[in-house]
Order: structure tokens, then sequence, then C-alpha cells
């Protein structure tokens, strides 16, 4: 697979051509941003975590009957994916209070949920992504009613296979950010990606927060948080 121009470059990722039209490169950084990029860092091995993470949550996903974008792992901070058309909303999936929840209703962060939540942010930087309702995601046609359905049944699928799988290493899944895109025929597959930068991931003996928390937070020991997610995962670190 030959790695062409770059398509697109964002904060976290960056996307190349193929020489098959229907496949592109996605590569990892270690950049970190936050607060729709005004704080700006890096965090060192991010993007090598993020990319063997995302894959392997991705692969799992799909042997669940999860349809995504993923192809194959190209190398530490490469993954070959399936060309999509991003939907432009943030799907976000709540288990535990956190967050902006936790700010928007004045609540602490902790509060196990009887249920989990959803909910859409709308994608566009200029607006700082607000909160969207769905019908006010189809009046934009930014979704289909067939589509947002779709979306919500995956995205609750994906949170009890997710929530079960890093239950097994010890980690609550506090709360995730997925994207969905659409490939032929406007058939609707997860892609993005699933790592410490898009979801809470709290230690579920100590509550110790093991995500992009405490770079947002400037509470330090992000490499070590995003290794530590590495090593449960893999037995490894980067
Ligand atoms: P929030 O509590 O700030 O709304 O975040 C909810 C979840 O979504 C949390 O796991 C972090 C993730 N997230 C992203 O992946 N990207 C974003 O831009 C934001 C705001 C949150």
């Amino acid at each position: 697979m030959e790695k062409r121009e770059m398509l697109y470059e964002g904060k976290a990722k960056k996307v190349f051509a193929t020489d098959d039209p229907q496949l592109v490169i996605v590569e990892y950084k270690d950049d970190a941003t936050a607060f729709n990029g005004q704080k700006k860092g890096t965090i060192a091995g991010k993007g090598v975590v993020n990319n063997r993470v995302t894959n392997f949550l991705m692969q799992m996903l799909a042997a669940a009957g999860i349809p995504t974008h993923f192809v194959q792992e190209l190398s530490d901070r490469e993954a070959l994916v399936t060309k999509v058309e991003i939907i432009p909303l943030e799907v976000i999936i709540r288990n535990i209070s956190a967050g902006s929840f936790a700010k928007r209703y004045g609540v602490e962060e902790g509060i196990v949920f009887d249920e989990p939540t959803i909910e859409f942010s709308y994608k566009n930087d200029d607006l700082g992504d607000p909160l969207i309702t769905e019908e006010h995601a189809l009046a934009l046609k930014l979704v289909g009613p067939n589509e947002i359905k779709r979306i919500r049944t995956m995205a609750f699928q994906i949170n009890t296979i997710l929530k079960d799988f890093f239950a097994g290493i010890n980690v609550e899944l506090v709360d995730f950010k997925l994207e969905f895109g659409r490939v032929l025929n406007d058939y609707i597959v997860l892609a993005d990606e699933i790592s410490p930068d898009t979801c809470r991931l709290w230690d579920a003996t100590t509550h110790e927060k093991l995500d992009k928390d405490r770079f947002r937070r400037d509470m330090g020991g992000e490499v070590e948080a995003y290794n530590e997610i590495m090593y449960r995962i893999f037995g490894e670190k980067c």
C-alpha cells in the first residue's frame, strides 16, 4: 500500500491518500489539544498508544458485529482505514457523571447511572461543537432519520462491549465520544478513534484518571496514564 499526499491534518491525526481511492492512512500524532484547540501541548508516545488501542478496540468491535472503518495496522502510528464521509456529529455515551455533564447540571463526578445516556454535539470548530438535539441534526440534514436510529443503536451496543472489556482490566468506562461515517451506498460504519483521548477511563479500584483529563486539567502524569492503559491491554508499555 503506497502512502500518497496528505488529505487532511486534524488536531491529533493526519490523513493520507493511498493508491486505492477507497482507502486512506491515518497517522496519529503526539499533539494534544483541549477546549477547542485553545490549550495545546504534546503527550510523548500518545500517538502510538492511541493508534494501537484504537485498532485493538475496533477489531474487537468488528468481531462482535459492529461495522468499522478499520482495515489494518500498518505501524506503531499508522492504520489503514476505509475512506468515509464523516457524519458531523460527536456521539457521546455516559455511564458515570463527569466532565461537561457534571458541570452543566451542577453535580459531582462519579455518580453511576442506572442506564447509559446518549447526546450529540455538532462537529463545528467555529461554533465550538455545540450540543445538538436529534431533531435539530435532522433539520440541518446532518444525518437522516434512519441513520440516527442506527447510530443510536450502534453506540449503545458499543458501550456494552467496551464497558465489559474495560471492566476486565479493572478500568471504569466513564464516558466516551464516537464518530460515524458513510461508505458506499450510505452504509454507516464506526470511524475516528477510541482511545484515552476520547474516553474517560478511571481505575476501577482507586478511581484514578487514566485519560486525557490529566492534560485538560493540568494534573500531570498523562504519559504514565496513557502507558498504563497500553500496559493493561497489551501487557507492554510503549
Ligand atoms: P465532556 O464531558 O467534556 O462532554 O466529554 C465527554 C466525552 O467525550 C469524554 O470522554 C471526552 C470526549 N470528548 C472528545 O473526545 N472530544 C471532545 O472534543 C470533547 C469535548 C469530549
